[in-house]
């Protein structure tokens, strides 16, 4: 049996040292750190996760504020409160939970805001400073499969590590911090050819395509650390990963549930980001 990478008590570690920093930067510097969340239309995943991040504020000691839009609201209007909390001193991060409605500019969004308060690391400012080496706010779900290999002294340098999953929010960033850490890191995705010939070489495999139980045992090499990004729901109600679970605990050394293993570290990560956001802007 491989070990078993408990995202949630990491998730909790993190969170527990955010809530003491928090509690030092009100009391040295009067600061405390305000993230605020926009989520526009009723999609149930995002409500759960919207609902997660302002309960997330509440326990290790920042401002949240949250604004619901119905699901027809203007572009313009969007814009609007982006530019507000642009220049709202409490607030030193935000996000806009994607995906928005198919009327509204998914990059016209993310680029209106200023990308010191954008907690999420999806405005081209940091997707850029990423990709030159010299990172601000990263990605918040591939910077927490960095902080699970630290935190479980998985070593990086010189692995072979292999992404499934080319998102703007997963696989591209976490390319780069892998990169950066010295890995050989090679990308697959839909079109690739023979899939498990390129899973099988990873040292350190991450599945982050969103299709059910897509990596089988047999593409996964022996010894390997795998990394589940994926949340799928099966039509039976189970919450399943993009890896098949049982499987590939006949391969890995080290592995990552769902629920359970990714997904709790991505809220942290978020916290972090609005922290440093809070430190950094308020000098
Ligand atoms: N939708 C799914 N994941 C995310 C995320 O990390 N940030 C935002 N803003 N929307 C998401």
């Amino acid at each position: 049996m491989p070990a078993i990478i408990d995202g949630k008590k990491i998730s909790q570690d993190v969170r527990d040292e955010i809530r003491e920093k928090t509690l030092r930067l009100k009391g040295e510097r009067g600061i405390v750190p305000g993230l605020a969340v926009i989520l526009v239309g009723d999609d149930p995943a995002s409500q759960i996760y919207v609902r997660g991040k302002k309960n997330a504020c509440r326990e290790v000691g920042f401002l949240s504020k949250e604004f619901r839009l119905p699901s027809d609201t203007s572009e313009t209007k969007l814009l609007d409160i982006i530019d507000g909390l642009n220049r709202d001193h409490e607030i030193h991060g935000f996000l806009v939970q994607l995906p928005v409605p198919e009327h509204i500019r998914t990059d016209a969004i993310i680029e209106a805001i200023d990308p010191r308060k954008d907690v999420d690391g999806f405005h081209p400012y940091n997707v850029g400073k990423l990709f030159s080496g010299n990172p601000y706010h990263r990605a918040c779900t591939p910077a927490g499969i960095m902080e699970l290999l630290d935190r479980y002294e998985i070593e990086i340098k010189g692995k072979e590590a292999v992404i499934v999953g080319r998102s703007n929010i997963v696989g591209k960033p976490l390319i780069m911090m892998l990169l950066e850490r010295h890995a050989t890191v090679t990308v697959c995705h839909t079109r690739t050819k023979d899939l498990p010939k390129v899973t099988r070489r990873a040292e350190i495999l991450v599945a982050a395509a969103g299709k059910p139980e897509m990596i089988r045992g047999d593409m996964i090499r022996d010894g390997a650390v795998v990394i589940d990004v994926g949340i799928n729901r099966l039509d039976t109600g189970k919450l399943v990963g993009d890896v098949a679970f049982a499987d590939a605990c006949e391969r890995a050394s080290y592995i990552t549930p769902v629920p359970g293993g990714v997904g709790p570290m991505t809220i942290a990560m978020l916290l972090r980001n609005t922290l440093d956001a809070a430190s950094i802007q308020d000098k």
